[in-house]
């Protein structure tokens, strides 16, 4: 029995692997293992050679079976540990250099503009895509009969048959929003309003769907002045460039009075384009002060309150400050061009951090 249990404890010992472990068991305690068949013998002995043997063969199976279970337990903990130092990461390593995805330049402007604006105390106000032509033309002082409903190559919402109510169309511009913000908070307010916006048109410069960003400015004492400062403080921080200088021409839109156009200084030297220098002018946007009847649709009493407003394209602004020529590319979904104008996702624009770099 002695000889028994030194020679399986030793090859227990041993055993270098759960298949091996395995082996011994069933030589040593399985059905027909040594022990087991000793166990056997147990009914041809006498009593009282029965009565030595029998405890004692059942004290070596005991250990015998405590001996695997321990080796069984000492194998999965070394296995353990040769697959933790294989699998090794170093958690510290720096992330992948290799850019992944990047950021649009319509997204990176339109963070741009919040940023500065967000500055100056303008909130961040959002309209519909479909929309009514309540709100995208009547309230904005544009009757029906107005030729600026042609002009905009409106797309119009399919009506079932037999529906006379007017079509909802596809917002043609951002001011809506306007209206919509001053029904909802009353002045005085200071909002922009970026967002998508849709006409029937295409070529280089024109895709059915484009970015506008609103602004408006509501208060008592609100003028054309400080629609300049506002303007001029917005293109130096935009362009960064100081003091970049921007010329009223004036224009006519219905939901403002009087309206102009603003223009940037530009030079167009060896056919390149450089803001903010030169003698050349270049439109950006519409604006004006806010037409009393405007301010009337969207229930603010205009005896009482007046303000400038104004509409820029964002992806034009966009094609100015990083010099992409045809606007088309920005929804053609083209990774090389994603790639090449993308912005890093990590780098989300602030005026302290910096806006574009
Ligand atoms: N809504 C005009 C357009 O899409 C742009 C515009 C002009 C907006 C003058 C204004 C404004 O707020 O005052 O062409």
């Amino acid at each position: 029995m002695q000889d028994l249990r030194d020679k399986y404890i030793a090859a227990i010992g041993e055993a270098s692997d759960e298949a091996g472990l395995e082996a011994l068991r069933l030589a040593a305690v399985g059905k027909k293992g040594e022990i087991s068949l000793k166990m056997r013998e147990l009914g041809k002995m006498t009593p009282e050679e029965r009565q030595i043997a029998g405890p004692a063969l059942n004290a070596l199976k005991d250990e015998i079976n405590a001996a695997l279970a321990a080796k069984k337990a000492a194998l999965a903990d070394a296995a353990l540990n040769e697959r933790l130092k294989a699998e090794w990461l170093d958690v510290t390593l720096p992330v992948r250099t290799q850019r992944q995805g990047s950021i649009h330049p319509v997204s990176q402007v339109t963070e741009e503009v919040t940023a500065i604006f967000a500055d100056m105390g303008f909130a961040v106000a959002e309209g519909p895509q479909v929309d009514s032509d309540w709100y995208n033309f009547d309230a904005l002082n544009i009757p029906g009969h107005h030729p600026a409903r042609a002009e905009m190559d409106t797309f119009y919402m399919h009506r079932a048959e037999g529906d006379n109510r007017p079509p909802h169309v596809l917002r043609t511009h951002t001011s809506p929003v306007q209206i919509r913000h001053m029904e909802a908070n009353g002045a005085p307010c200071r909002i922009i309003a970026p967002g998508r916006v849709y006409r029937a048109d295409y070529d280089q410069t024109h895709t059915p769907m484009f970015h506008q960003v609103e602004g408006l400015a509501i208060d008592k004492d609100i003028s054309m002045a400080n629609l300049k400062w506002v303007l001029e403080e917005f293109f130096s921080a935009f362009f960064e460039i100081d003091g970049i200088k921007t010329r009223f021409r004036a224009s006519h839109f219905p939901f403002t009075e009087p309206s102009a156009e603003v223009d940037i200084q530009c030079s167009w030297e060896g056919g390149q384009l450089k803001i903010g220098e030169g003698d050349g002018w270049l439109e950006v946007l519409g604006s004006g002060m806010v037409h009393p009847k405007v301010l009337r649709a969207a229930g603010v009493n205009p005896d009482e309150w007046q303000g400038f407003a104004f509409g820029m394209g964002i992806d034009r602004i966009a094609m100015l400050k990083y010099g992409i020529p045809d606007l088309r590319a920005f929804f053609a979904s083209d990774l090389r061009w994603l790639r090449h104008y993308g912005f890093a996702s990590l780098d989300v624009p602030t005026l302290h951090g910096g806006l574009s770099r």
